[in-house]
């Protein structure tokens, strides 16, 4: 093994180098798949390599674990629904805090293992992340899941509780920092995981995508923690990798939503504008039509353009959205894909569900290169999107969601919504888009209705 170790940090070079390609990789639909084998392999060196490094390892006891975990992943892989995907991540990242809290508290114990300052210094941060990325992960599984009331915990009380158990554990860990004493480790990672409870249930259901994609990042640096306990550059370099793309991903959903971390970590945001918009939903008068008038509208019309939100994955919608676009382009219609940033509940949400009904991507644009054709378009069809495209981000400066980017469906000639009723979306927001006059509105479940307008294009004539 001696021998090996020379070699071992060129290995670990090489799986560094596999893992930033994964990064690049998962940066487009197109090169995903590449990226996720670049993924694996980078991950199958790191895992070969620091079994080669490890003196006297227990090898019966690491295969049988790993051999448990691969048929727990693999199994868990083939069955989870897209719609799951959310909380599946969550649940992940609590492992990564467990993971991080066990190696801590396995070095602060062992026998014999000298821990100078700086060592000290990296478990106390690494056991402390971990343990709140544990907590405040399964808490975000449980609402995620619907496992646990996604209503968040409110009360005066809870900020004063959140900044005395923050600065406990502080002390409790700079007390080990100074004395190295174990009891006080031990203390400081139980205040540790109550503090991610009292962190995270203040916030709504909503909410929790960002706290995800923020859990995430906070793995990364976990792991990086670990990486410094262990001596581990691999373990090190994938943590920080993990660290900041979670940090870039929680900045890029904030700032679509038009939001700061702040606002989503410590203050309400659905709350204040379903109160304030409830009132003038009353009086106006929105158009309804049949599956079949707007098969009609957009049988007859040159371009369509399919804005596709949240309802679209509730209702599993995608394969008959796909089948409506592919009868529309056999009667010579052009039709598009629009998707907004944030559309759905988890970042490229709706890039996901049409990869999986086989759209193609050169049907897919992103906001930013399709916003400027919605005014020469003939139709868009909206499939259970709602705050995306509501004309109150761009026209009212007294909107909550004022400022937030939108899809300017409103631009097109002719409005098509498919949603089950008029409420409201994620924002709690009534939306403007649905009252317009060249607006119709088709109630009902978003699969239902595709499939009604696939027969209804299929029907009718050119
Ligand atoms: P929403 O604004 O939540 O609107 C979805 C609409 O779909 C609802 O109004 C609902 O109306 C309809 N719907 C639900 N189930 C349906 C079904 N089975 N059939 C037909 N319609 C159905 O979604 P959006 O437009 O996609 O916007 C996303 C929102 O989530 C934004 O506010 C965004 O800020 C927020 N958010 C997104 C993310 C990410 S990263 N994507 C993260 C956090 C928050 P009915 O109930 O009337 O059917």
């Amino acid at each position: 093994m001696q021998n090996f170790a020379q070699y071992a940090d060129w290995a670990y070079l090489v799986g560094a180098i596999l893992f930033i390609l994964t990064l690049r990789g998962l940066s487009s639909p197109t090169s995903a798949v590449m990226g996720n084998r670049y993924g694996m392999l980078g991950m199958g060196l790191a895992v070969l390599t620091t079994f080669f490094l490890a003196h006297n390892p227990n090898v019966l006891m690491i295969v049988a674990a790993m051999a448990v975990g691969a048929a727990i992943g693999i199994y868990r892989a083939r069955t989870v629904p897209m719609t799951q995907m959310p909380e599946t991540v969550a649940m992940m990242h609590s492992l990564v805090g467990l993971a991080a809290v066990l190696i801590a508290l396995a070095a602060v114990f062992h026998q014999g293992m000298q821990h100078d300052t700086v060592h000290r210094f990296e478990l106390f941060v690494g056991c402390f992340v971990g343990a709140i990325t544990f907590t405040a992960s399964v808490i975000a599984w449980g609402k995620l899941s619907a496992k646990l009331a996604a209503r968040p915990l409110k009360g005066v009380w809870v900020k004063p509780v959140q900044g005395v158990l923050f600065l406990l554990m502080l002390v409790l860990g700079a007390n080990y920092f100074v004395s190295e004493d174990v009891q006080s480790f031990l203390g400081m990672t139980v205040v540790a995981l109550v503090f991610g409870y009292f962190w995270i249930a203040p916030i709504g259901g909503g909410d929790m995508p960002v706290v995800v994609s923020l859990l995430n990042s906070l793995s990364g640096w976990a792991a990086a923690g670990i990486g410094f306990t262990l001596n581990n550059s691999m373990l090190i370099i994938a943590g920080s990798l993990v660290g900041s793309s979670g940090a870039i991903l929680s900045y890029i959903m904030c700032r679509a939503m038009n939001r700061s971390l702040l606002n989503v970590l410590f203050g309400g945001f659905g709350q204040s504008a379903a109160v304030a918009d409830i009132a003038d939903a009353g009086d106006r008068t929105h158009r309804a039509g049949s599956p079949d008038d707007a098969a009609f509208l957009m049988a007859n019309a040159d371009s369509v353009i399919i804005v596709p939100g949240y309802g679209m994955a509730q209702a599993r919608a995608q394969n008959a959205v796909k089948e409506l676009a592919d009868a529309l382009k056999g009667k010579g219609v052009t039709v598009r894909y629009a998707i907004h940033p944030v559309a759905g509940r988890m970042p490229g949400h709706m890039n996901v569900l049409l990869a999986e009904a086989d759209v193609s991507y050169e049907e897919v644009f992103e906001m930013e290169s399709i916003n400027s054709d919605f005014a020469a378009t003939d139709v868009v069809l909206v499939i259970g999107a709602n705050d995306v495209v509501n004309p109150a981000a761009k026209d009212n400066p007294a909107s909550p969601i004022y400022g937030m980017p939108i899809l300017e469906a409103a631009k097109a000639r002719t409005v098509l919504v498919i949603k089950r009723s008029m409420a409201t979306g994620y924002a709690g927001l009534d939306n403007d888009l649905f009252y317009l006059d060249k607006t119709m509105m088709i109630f009902g479940d978003a699969k239902k209705v595709a499939e009604d307008m696939v027969k209804g294009v299929l029907g009718g004539g050119h």
